[in-house]
Formats: C-alpha cells, structure tokens, sequence
C-alpha cells in the first residue's frame, strides 16, 4: 500500500461532488442498490474490516446483528460518529474536512443495508469546518440522489468527552445530556420505546417516530464508515492486502506530544510504532528518548522498549495495550508518569458524568491522592489507597470510562513505579501537563483546547 497512500484522506481536500465522482465516488452505494445487503456484508466479513472508533469491533458482524432480528423490533437507525473526543487523536477531522463524499457515501451504504428509517451524522457543534464540509456535500449528494433513501441529518454535540460514547451519542441526538444510558445501541437503540433494565438515563421518547420496539441503531465512527465504499469498489481481497492478518486497510494515525513536530496521516497497519512516530512526528527532539506512549486514554502504557510493537490490533494486544484510536501520545526521558497519571485521571474524573458512584468517587479519589503525592506536603497518603481504588473504580458501571482509569494509571503505577516514589517526586518539581485534547494540527503544530484545565467535575469551566 504505500504506494497508495491516500486512500482515505486525498492530498488535495475534495471540494466538490464532480471531483468526487471523478475519483469513482457513488459507484459503492450504486453497486448496494444493485447486488443488495447480503452482497455487502459479505463484502465487509471477507475485508475484515473492524471499527475505527476505538474498539476494533468487527463491523460486518455489527451491521449484521443491527439488520436482524424482524420487523418486531421496530425502526432501524444509523449514526456515524463524528465527535472525536479521544485525547491525542485527530483523525476524523482531517477526513470530515477533506473527504466529506467518502464519509457520507459509507453512511449510505449502511442505512441501505439495514433497512434504515433515518441517518444521522453527529459532531460536536464546535468543528465548524468540518460541518460546513459535511453540509455542502449533503447538499450536493442529496440533489444527485447519491445518498440513501432515509433522511440524513447532521447533529452538533457538546463538548464532553462523553458525547462520543455511543450510548451517550444517543441520548445528545434524542436531545438530552451526554450522559451514557444502559443498554447498547442495537438493543435499546434511538427513540426506544421498550424499558430500560433498571433506572432509565432518559424519560423516553418526547417526540419522534412512535414505533413501539426497541429500534436497534448502529453506530460507528466515521472513518470506519469510510473505509466501505473503498472496500465495496475494489473489492474485499485488495482490500485485505493490506496491512495485517487481524488489522486490515488503511489507518488514519495521530501522534503528538514530545516529538519534533505533531503530526497525522494514513499508514499501512503491520508498520512499526517507531516508524510511525518518526514519518509524522519526526522522532524526539535531538538529545531525547521516547519514554512512554500512551493510545488515548483508554489503554494501558507502552514504554520506549515497545516502539517496534506493529501498530495493529493483534501486536497492540500483545504488547500489553490496544490501539484505540490509533492516536499516539509521546512522553520523552524527561517527562515524569505521576505527572502523565495527574494528567489522565483528573481528566477523567472532571469527564465522568457521575451517573455511577464507583466512577466518579473513584477517579475523583484517585486524582486527589495522585495530587497529593505529587506534592511535597508532609500529609500525603500512602499509594496503597489508590490501588484500592483503581481495583474499584470499574464496579456497576454503565460505561467504560472507568476502565480506562484503571488500564491507564495502573499500567503507569505497573510500569514505571520508581516514577512514583516520594523521593523522586521530591526532587523534580511535579508539573501540570495539558491534556492533549485536539483543537486542531497545523503545520505541524497541536493546538489543544486551554479552557479543558478550568473544566470542572460538574462540567462548568473555573473562571480565568
Ligand atoms: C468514553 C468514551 C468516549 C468515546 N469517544 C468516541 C469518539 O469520540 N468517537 C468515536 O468514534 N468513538 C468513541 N467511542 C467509542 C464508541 O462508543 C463506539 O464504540 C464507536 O463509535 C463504534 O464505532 P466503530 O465500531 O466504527 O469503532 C468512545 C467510547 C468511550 C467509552
Ligand atoms: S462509568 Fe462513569 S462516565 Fe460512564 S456512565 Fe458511569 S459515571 Fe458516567
């Protein structure tokens, strides 16, 4: 594949339906109108092709489960998520801007498939390019009768790390707070009309279709949804060429933190993580090491003897990790992991929405005695009280929030315990890192969102 680099983010933004359609745009949903959704999910299953978003969850087998199960159920929906809160990763902005076409034309495909009453595309309503990017294209595609035969709507969401998580995904598009409800999406799907097990996180459907059933919905990230039309006109054999046995097709990969520029772009999975760092962010400063890597903030740590980890999902899980959403934080010899601990967990912390007691008290507490132990105040607690709490902090939960509290500081704690010492900490003077929440890249430099360090645990911003 690298001869063919730009699969999915083209080198010049495309601008126009004609430009698309000069590229062989529109031919994907032609050819699933044509050989129908059997067609198409054996299509994806041979492609191999597995969500974007953060799970790796295989989407033929999604789509499949979502199409289901008879017209007793209900409604179907589509939702392609477009929020991108992970930190560190900026990769559906880039394809939002420069490819709207392609995105919408995967979101086709799916609605045709499953059978789908209405589609939805949601962003936060902060990415104004890419909305006006989106916009324009549905425009177009709608005038050409290039999209599917279910209206497409586009969403703008909060600002919340949660309003990416499908099930809270779900609740902003119904109108309500990003606030995650219990059953996933294919079984208690938009506008439900069936009970939820136990405390319901909405008061149901105000308005909207009154179809009783539980409305199976699929989610799925936008790139994930990019990837179908490419895999439906060339074919799923070309398609499983690439990259490796468990992690098939192009990859949008993001790296920021210690390293000579920030940088994203599309490699071919099976590459290593040093290459990686190296073509788009130019390898640590002169002089420098690379420490630590974190994938977002939902997988456990990889460490500087790990960079010839494959970035797959097969060699992530290997090593120990995952790969998330193939955004890559980089820490150098100098960095302190109590300061990058302090960092992921108040985040968060301040991001939990407080619905489970285990989460919020847990981040909360965890964050507190991280702070505490960073400080050289006599009173601070033993490190032993933040086990307990890391062994808690996933009890009854409704999401996996906080799992990745206990993945990330446990594998820091695991990892790098001399970082962690009150002997270490007093001789560096802790610092307070940014969390890597992207605003945008340009030129090589990461913009991240300041006003995230003000936020507070109940979602209101400290003044300046
Ligand atoms: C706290 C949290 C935040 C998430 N944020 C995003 C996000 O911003 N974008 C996204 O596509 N998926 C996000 N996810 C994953 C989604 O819940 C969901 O798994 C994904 O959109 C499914 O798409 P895929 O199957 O195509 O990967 C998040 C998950 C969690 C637990
Ligand atoms: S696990 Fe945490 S973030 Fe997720 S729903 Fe529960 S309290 Fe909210």
């Amino acid at each position: 594949m690298s001869s063919e680099p730009n699969l999915l983010l083209p080198p010049r933004p495309i601008t126009s339906l004609d430009d698309y359609l000069a590229l062989g745009g529109g031919r994907a949903l032609a050819l699933t109108r044509e050989r129908g959704p059997a067609w198409v999910l054996d299509q994806l299953e041979n492609a191999g092709l597995r969500g974007r978003g953060g799970g790796g969850f295989p989407t033929a087998r999604k789509w499949r489960s979502v199409r289901g199960g008879g017209p007793e159920l209900g409604d179907r929906y589509v939702v392609a998520n477009g929020a991108e809160g992970e930190p560190g990763t900026f990769k559906d902005r880039p394809l939002m801007r420069t490819n709207p076409y392609l995105v919408l034309e995967g979101l086709s495909v799916a609605a045709t498939v499953v059978g789908a009453r209405e589609a939805f595309v949601a962003v936060k309503a902060s990415f104004t390019p890419e909305i006006a990017a989106l916009e324009r294209a549905l425009q177009e595609m709608a005038a050409a009768d290039l999209l599917c035969d279910a209206p497409v709507s586009l969403v703008g969401g909060p600002e919340e790390y949660l309003f990416g998580e499908e099930k809270a995904l779900l609740e902003v598009i119904e109108g309500n707070e990003p606030m995650p409800r219990w059953l996933a999406p294919y079984v208690h799907g938009l506008y439900a009309t069936t009970p939820q097990e136990g405390w319901s996180a909405g008061t149901g459907p105000i308005e909207g279709p009154a179809t009783a059933g539980s409305n199976p919905t699929l989610v799925n990230n936008v790139e994930s949804l990019a990837n179908v039309p490419l895999i439906l006109t060339r074919g799923a054999e070309w398609y499983r060429d690439i990259g490796t046995a468990d992690t098939s097709g192009p990859l949008i990969c993001t790296v920021v933190g210690d390293l000579t520029r920030a940088g994203y772009g599309e490699i071919e999975p099976g590459t290593t993580l040093r290459d990686v760092i190296g073509r788009l962010g130019g390898g640590p400063a002169e002089g420098r090491s690379v420490k630590a890597v974190l994938s977002g903030v939902s997988n456990p740590i990889l460490t500087g003897d790990d960079l010839d980890t494959p970035v797959s999902y097969e060699a992530f899980q290997a090593a120990g990790s995952g790969l998330g959403s193939a955004g890559f934080i980089v820490f150098d010899d100098t960095r302190s992991m109590l300061s990058v601990a302090r960092m992921v967990s108040r985040f968060l912390y301040v991001e939990s929405c407080g619905q489970c007691r285990a989460c919020k008290f847990g981040t909360g507490e965890i964050t507190r005695h991280l702070d505490a132990l960073a400080s050289t105040d006599e009173s601070a607690p033993d490190i032993e009280i933040i086990g307990q709490r890391l062994r808690s902090v996933t009890d009854q939960n409704r999401c996996f929030l906080g799992e990745e509290e206990q993945r990330v500081i446990s594998s820091l704690l695991r990892r790098f315990p001399e970082d962690f010492t009150p002997e270490v900490v007093a001789v560096g003077a802790p610092e307070t890192l940014l969390i890597p929440k992207i605003v945008d890249i340009r030129d090589g430099v990461a913009y991240y969102d300041e006003a995230q360090s003000r936020k507070q645990p109940d979602w209101t911003y400290a003044p300046l």
